[in-house]
């Protein structure tokens, strides 16, 4: 039940940054020797992504308990093709991230491997990385195109060149992850570039990864070795107190060590531009680009978010419809994506704002929000989506009454922290 606020301030480091947690647990597994992760996310679908190495035979261990930065945790690197085949079906739960990012390593380990998920996971597309994994060498078994999956791997992949139809972060991720192990160098043309995380971390890691003619290209064979890595703040967990504090009146909110790769920094420019005062306070160069950031109310305005700028936003949207009902208006279009997330995420927000009294209309690639009168609150049902749940919650905040999420623990798969945060951040 969330009531509303008249305005949010205070200081937030949110949870490490869920799609750099995945990706180095993932290469730490296949390095040499012992790797030490620091800010690990603390979220369900990371926990996923470990719970499904230690089923391939990685020592994972936590060495720190959960701290306001997060896990510290080690992997005993197992080198490449170095997994050792699972004694039962693996379970990514809600993880998008683990089941395809995963599936890629596998393609490389001559062994089956099952992979299941809980039912939004059992929902969702895989033959983006089934048919490419496939054209390298792998063997791919699935429920037309759905988890589970069944990945039986090959020693001998084959680079191949890749152009994705889809803009998708995890698909790249997934045949460059096979492309290490190929034989020969995997090319990926993206048509629309998508966060860089993978090929950040892979140099990390020691590998040489090369971006030319638009296409990122890794040689198979390169020898990963083990680090010491730490995790910023996962600035798609920050969107949710950014956006309060541009929609609340004497609103500011100060967001502590976190993400600001310029592939995930849409965020920022779009609340730049709907009127939101965000400052850059510090920014460190550290494993990833990361840094403080503090933001204020502006007087918000009409918001066009267009198909070339849903890469970067993508896991952002749900919020910044919750940010329109605060004020001003957001059309957004070319997020056809957003019907396969964790949920259907077009139609739950649709379903969702309306019933807190919101003007909000369905389209097939998007939707259109104007803040032509205030919320009253209401019954709204999360649909197990954890971005959901959150965007709901951050809508709440400006109506005239109470609102009610179902399914509001599904935070916990990126931010099991968010309703205390929430609490602080009113009082
Ligand atoms: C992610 C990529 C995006 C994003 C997801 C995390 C990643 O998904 O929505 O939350 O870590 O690579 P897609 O690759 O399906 O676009």
């Amino acid at each position: 039940m969330v009531q509303p606020a008249s305005r949010v301030r205070g200081r937030v480091r949110p949870p490490g940054d869920k799609s750099i947690s995945h990706r180095y647990a993932l290469l730490a597994a296949v390095a040499d020797g012992t790797s030490t992760i620091h800010g690990y996310s603390t979220g369900g679908d990371c926990a996923s992504t470990l719970r499904c190495l230690r089923g391939l035979g990685v020592d994972i261990r936590q060495t720190d308990n959960a701290g306001e930065s997060g896990l510290t945790i080690t992997i005993a690197g197992r080198g490449l093709r170095g997994l050792t085949p699972p004694e039962a079906m693996l379970d990514a739960g809600n993880s998008g991230s683990t089941i395809r990012m995963l599936s890629g390593l596998l393609a490389a380990h001559p062994f089956r491997t099952s992979i299941t998920g809980d039912a939004s996971l059992r929902r969702r597309p895989m033959r983006r990385i089934i048919a490419p994994l496939e054209q390298m060498g792998a063997r791919i078994a699935s429920d037309e195109g759905r988890p589970p999956l069944v990945v039986e791997g090959s020693r001998d992949l084959t680079a191949i060149d890749f152009a994705p139809d889809v803009p998708s972060a995890q698909v790249k991720s997934a045949v460059l992850l096979a492309g290490l192990h190929a034989e020969g160098t995997t090319r990926v043309r993206e048509p629309l570039p998508t966060r860089d995380h993978t090929e950040r971390a892979l140099r990390l890691f020691g590998a040489t990864v090369r971006t030319s003619d638009g296409a990122i290209a890794l040689t198979g064979g390169q020898h990963l070795a083990a680090r010491t890595l730490a995790v910023p703040g996962d600035l798609s967990s920050a969107a949710f107190w950014m956006v309060a504090a541009a929609a609340l009146p004497d609103s500011e909110v100060v967001i502590e060590d976190v993400g600001l790769n310029p592939t995930r920094m849409g965020i920022v420019r779009v609340l730049e531009r709907a009127g939101a005062r965000i400052d850059t306070l510090r920014s460190d160069g550290s494993d990833e680009p990361a840094g403080t950031l503090r933001i204020r109310r502006g007087e918000l305005r009409d918001l066009v978010v267009a198909p070339e700028e849903v890469p970067d936003v993508i896991d952002e949207l749900p919020v910044l419809a919750a940010l329109a009902t605060h004020g001003g208006s957001i059309a957004v279009s070319g997020a056809q994506e957003l019907r396969v997330k964790e949920s259907d995420r077009i139609s739950a927000l649709a379903d969702g704002l309306r019933r807190m009294g919101a003007d909000i209309e369905e389209q097939p690639d998007g939707f259109h929000v104007r803040a032509t009168r205030r919320l009253r609150g209401g019954d709204v049902d999360a649909r197990n989506d954890h971005r959901l749940a959150m965007a709901f919650a951050v809508a709440a905040l400006g109506a005239s009454g109470p609102t009610s999420i179902h399914d509001a623990g599904a935070a916990a798969v990126s931010y099991p922290e968010f309703f205390s945060v929430l609490e602080s951040l009113r009082a």
